[in-house]
């Protein structure tokens, strides 16, 4: 007799975490504690981090000391730069090309510690999503440079300058924003991929695979292109209806847990709203967001037992613009991020660790015999 079916796992709790605590009837998320706007709009990513692997907040010497050691792990070598370098001239998305980059990060490593690899993957995906970048624009990468934080550091490497402040402070709050939220696809990926006692490479290599997909990261190019669509339209409600008239799914919005507005959409409408203002461009901002009141009121009479609002990948879209982030790279970003998330699932997963193997229920045929290869 099999167990009762739940193909989508929604509302299965299958893990105990001490990382993040979502409300999704409120729109409430707490990384460690802490409420996400108040971490988002205060920390540097590196204390973020070191407060998601560590469970408290770091002095500024046990800062200094993570910002380097993470620094000191930023190098990627020759080899996996030409894979980088041919999957830009082949077209490769972003996407594909960080899970190759990733998959390769400990070519010339010898140490193959299960654990000490974390700081390896979490400090390679900028330079791998840059130096990927670089070549895709037709240019050489740029070195990343260990006396830059990491947000400051990857846009460095992307334009091979350094950024104005409020630009690594806009992209430094999205990436305390997005680094952590329970047990989404690709940090659950990754959870069963270390339950095998596998490594924390295969972990991100697979995470970044579940992330791509568009009812997951991929969402923020699609809402860009959508907000663009629309201003130069005018006409948000033609959009709309249109899209959900021939019944596709409205990008950016929606979310498995929330049933209110993601609460990380508020922490980038306002980081946002500082960029365009700041980039003369506030009319697009104001634009988006009149976009989402005429959207959330329609999906509300199109879908009225569901309560549909604004995810997290409505206003990424809309800050990583401003900030100067390509919409190729959107997701990449993203998981620039994550990948913190990942990996302190997976440490927590390993602390506590029992193979991740769920059930099936066959409704295939049964009682069949065998047909020579003649007789088929
Ligand atoms: N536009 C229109 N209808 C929607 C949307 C949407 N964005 N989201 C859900 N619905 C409808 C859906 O059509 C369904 O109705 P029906 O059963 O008649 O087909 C109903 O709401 C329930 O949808 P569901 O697919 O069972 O809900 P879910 O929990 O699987 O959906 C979601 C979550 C994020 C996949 C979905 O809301 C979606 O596809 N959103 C658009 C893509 C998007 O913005 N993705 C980013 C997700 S947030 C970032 C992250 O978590 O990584």
């Amino acid at each position: 007799m099999a167990n009762t079916l739940n193909s989508d796992l929604e509302g299965i709790t299958v893990a105990e975490t001490r990382l993040s605590q979502i409300n999704g009837e409120k729109g409430e998320l707490l990384i460690r504690g802490l409420p996400i706007d108040e971490l988002a709009s205060n920390a540097s990513y590196e204390e973020t981090v070191f407060l998601l692997l560590n469970g408290r907040l770091p002095t500024s010497e046990e800062t200094d000391e993570f910002r380097g050691k993470l620094a000191s792990h930023r190098q990627i070598c020759d080899e996996v730069q030409a894979v980088l370098q041919r999957a830009a001239r082949e077209g490769k998305p972003a996407m594909d090309a960080l899970r190759m980059g990733v998959a390769a990060a400990n070519l010339g490593v010898e140490e193959q510690d299960l654990r000490k690899d974390i700081h390896r993957v979490i400090a390679v995906f900028p330079t791998i999503v840059a130096t990927y970048w670089r070549y895709q624009q037709g240019k050489e990468p740029v070195a990343p440079r260990d006396d830059l934080g990491h947000a400051t550091n990857f846009l460095y490497m992307l334009t091979g300058e350094r950024p104005s402040e409020a630009r690594a402070a806009g992209l430094e709050t999205y990436l305390n924003t997005v680094v952590e939220h329970g047990l989404n696809a690709s940090t659950f990926t990754a959870r069963v991929v270390v339950s095998t006692e596998s490594d924390l490479i295969s972990a991100a290599t697979a995470a970044v695979g579940a992330l791509k997909g568009p009812l997951h990261g991929g969402a923020p190019g699609p809402v860009l292109e959508m907000l663009q669509e629309v201003y130069e339209t005018g006409d948000a409600e033609k959009y709309v209806r249109e899209t959900l008239d021939a019944g596709e799914r409205l990008m950016g919005f929606g979310h498995r847990v929330y049933r209110a507005r993601d609460p990380r959409a508020a922490v980038l409408e306002s980081a946002a709203e500082s960029f365009h203002t700041e980039k003369g461009d506030g009319e697009f901002f104001e634009a988006a967001q009149e976009f989402e009141d005429v959207a959330t009121d329609l999906l509300a009479e199109y879908v009225p037992d569901r309560r549909l609002e604004t995810n997290v990948e409505f206003y990424t879209a809309i800050l990583l613009d401003g900030v100067g982030i390509p919409k190729d790279l959107f997701t990449a970003t993203f998981a620039i991020s994550r990948v913190s998330g990942w990996m302190a699932h997976a440490l927590e997963q390993l602390d506590d660790n029992r193979l991740i193997r769920p059930s099936s229920h066959y409704v295939g045929e049964t009682k069949r015999s065998w047909t020579p290869v003649e007789d088929r």
